[in-house]
């Protein structure tokens, strides 16, 4: 079966495909375009990786970086009762790291504290910690309380989905499972929606690293969001050209989806049998990252990168800069889309996610520091 013609920005509702017919093809057209040079690729990528201007700074008064994050906190997730954790440490081929022979980790940060602190959580024995490398994370409170944390990692740059059990008495966390499938070739970001299930984001089709790179160049909108659950593993919606990040509406009837490269959050709802029918894109003028939702009010909080050349080649004197932004009623005509805090580096590198509780906000980057600011 041919490619699939799908318009930029047009995600739609799964479709059975065959992973074959798309790989052959591809590595036809990846003959033909294997010459063609890296600069081929700026060029033709040029609109996708930077927004249209630099940003205007916007302060906010009191905020300070977080003692402890050097190497980035790429995922913040946090719970009813003020605890946050932090995903830190993320190395992934082709961007920066301040501490490439470090394992990465999950941080944890009271904060209903008054001078919240970040401490590292400890993990249980047998599970690979000298390979452990997060990258999305989400949490998910049972009936019974037990609170599961659901982490993508990419161990040996392998795609698994790790479910441990936050156990509070001692700030550990229990490793349950690894999930492993093939319909999760390159998992970015994930959202729970039972104790062992979710919806995760591939922000590429194919695993292997060339053909990640060719897709890219190729801008073919291959990439997708998968359901799983022990008994069924499902493809739920396609045609995105990077899905990102992935959150639910307080309701739990959409699921929103950043499409970072198509600078577009998509709006997703959630059928019974767990399956997505599209309801809206919003369209913005920046490379869209992680979403979190503020509990308080409903509103998307996302991680921006104005700029994505600066963001994948590291300058230290003109480095990547942040960018947060607050989407008020999506589902309305006209959603309010204003910027919380904008800075051009100088402070904070590469926001990748920002996450409220409380007046009290979170800022994560994808390999620099993180900030912590009262509102
Ligand atoms: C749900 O999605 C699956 C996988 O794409 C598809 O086979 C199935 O027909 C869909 N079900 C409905 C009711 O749309
Ligand atoms: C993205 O980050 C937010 C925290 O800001 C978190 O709530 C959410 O779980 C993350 N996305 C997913 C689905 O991991
Ligand atoms: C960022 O802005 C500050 C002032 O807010 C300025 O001093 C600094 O030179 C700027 N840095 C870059 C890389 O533009």
């Amino acid at each position: 079966r041919a490619p699939p013609t799908v318009l930029p920005g047009q995600a739609r509702a799964a479709a059975p495909f065959s992973a074959m017919g798309r790989l052959v093809g591809l590595s036809l057209l990846g003959i033909a375009l294997g010459l063609v040079g890296e600069r081929l690729l700026a060029l033709r990528n040029r609109n996708r990786l930077k927004a249209s201007s630099e940003v205007e700074s916007v302060d906010l008064p009191n905020c300070h970086l977080i003692k402890g994050i050097e190497a980035g906190a790429e995922d913040i997730d946090i719970l009813p009762n003020g605890l946050a954790f932090l995903s830190v440490g993320l190395k992934y081929p082709g961007l920066h790291s301040f501490a490439p022979d470090k394992p990465g980790g999950i941080l944890m940060m009271d904060l209903k504290d008054e001078n919240p602190r970040a401490l590292e959580l400890r993990i249980s024995r047998g599970f690979n910690l000298a390979s452990f490398n997060p990258h999305g994370i989400s949490t998910f409170i049972d009936s019974d309380d037990t609170v599961y944390l659901f982490v993508v990692n990419h161990p040996e740059s392998k795609n698994t989905v790790e479910i441990f059990k936050f156990q509070e008495e001692d700030n550990s966390l229990l490793h349950l499972k690894t999930v492993k499938h093939e319909l999760l070739p390159s998992v970015n970001d994930i959202i729970a929606v039972g104790p062992a299930h979710f919806y995760a984001t591939n922000d590429h089709y194919f695993s292997d690293p060339f053909l990640k790179y060719l897709e890219t160049y190729l801008n073919l909108h291959w990439t997708n969001v998968v359901y799983y659950s022990p008994n069924e593993v499902k493809l739920v919606a396609e045609g995105f050209d990077s899905a990102n990040g992935i959150n639910i509406s307080p309701d739990k009837k959409y699921i929103y989806v950043a499409d970072i490269l198509a600078h577009e959050i998509h709006v997703l709802e959630k059928q019974h049998n767990m399956n997505l029918t599209q309801v809206k894109v919003l369209k913005l003028d920046t490379l869209v990252d992680n979403l979190s939702i503020d509990p308080s009010s409903g509103d998307i909080l996302v991680g921006c990168h104005p700029n994505g050349q600066k963001l994948f080649i590291y300058d230290p004197n003109n480095p990547p800069s942040s960018q947060v932004l607050r989407i008020q009623n999506i589902l309305s005509e006209k959603p309010t889309v204003t910027t919380v805090y904008a800075n051009n580096g100088s402070v904070l590198q590469g926001s990748s996610v920002a996450s409220v509780y409380d007046r009290k906000l979170l800022i994560g980057t994808l390999y620099h520091r993180a900030l912590y600011c009262e509102l």
